[in-house]
């Protein structure tokens, strides 16, 4: 049985923060799943885009696991980490953390790890570019 408790927030920002709303229910009332997974493909597909510099497609999502329940109100931030890089695919390691709403308490709800490939303009795989201050995800943008 996964065990939350045992994880740490990752360090630096989340790449998406989202407040759960009542329409991303499912019929039992707790958030969807499915709602999540689309959360997390975002997040990895924001970081993937960066590091690609350009277009970017999901081909693989492996290893999810649904730890807790997101409740309507829970404060969802997700944390993404380029964990490996091909030629022109890269895999994220996408994190989800939830806090409920009147509270400071968070705690790990999902992980899983998302596979991109690099995109040229006829939607056919292309090397990734070298990696560079401006394309590592990991650097806090300029504003
Ligand atoms: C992404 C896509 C163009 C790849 O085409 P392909 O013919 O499989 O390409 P290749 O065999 O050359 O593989 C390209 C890379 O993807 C990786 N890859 C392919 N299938 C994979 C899988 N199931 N899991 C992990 N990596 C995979 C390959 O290892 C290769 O990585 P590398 O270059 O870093 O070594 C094609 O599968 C596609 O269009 N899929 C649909 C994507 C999509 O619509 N996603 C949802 C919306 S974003």
């Amino acid at each position: 049985m996964a065990d939350a408790s045992a994880s740490h927030l990752p360090s630096g920002i989340p790449t998406i923060r989202v407040v759960a709303m009542p329409s991303d229910t499912n019929p039992a009332g707790d958030v969807f799943g499915g709602w999540i997974l689309s959360q997390m493909d975002l997040a990895a597909g924001t970081t993937a885009a960066i590091r690609a510099n350009g277009r970017a497609a999901t081909v693989a999502i492996n290893g999810v696991i649904f730890m807790e329940p997101v409740v309507v109100g829970d404060e969802v931030s997700i944390y993404t980490n380029i964990t490996r890089e091909g030629r022109t695919s890269l895999t994220i390691h996408v994190q989800t953390w939830r806090r409920a709403r009147h509270t400071h308490l968070t705690s790990k709800v999902t992980e899983g790890d998302f596979t991109f490939v690099a995109l040229d303009e006829n939607r056919r795989p292309r090397p990734l570019p070298p990696a560079t201050t401006c394309n590592s995800p990991n650097i806090t943008p300029m504003v």
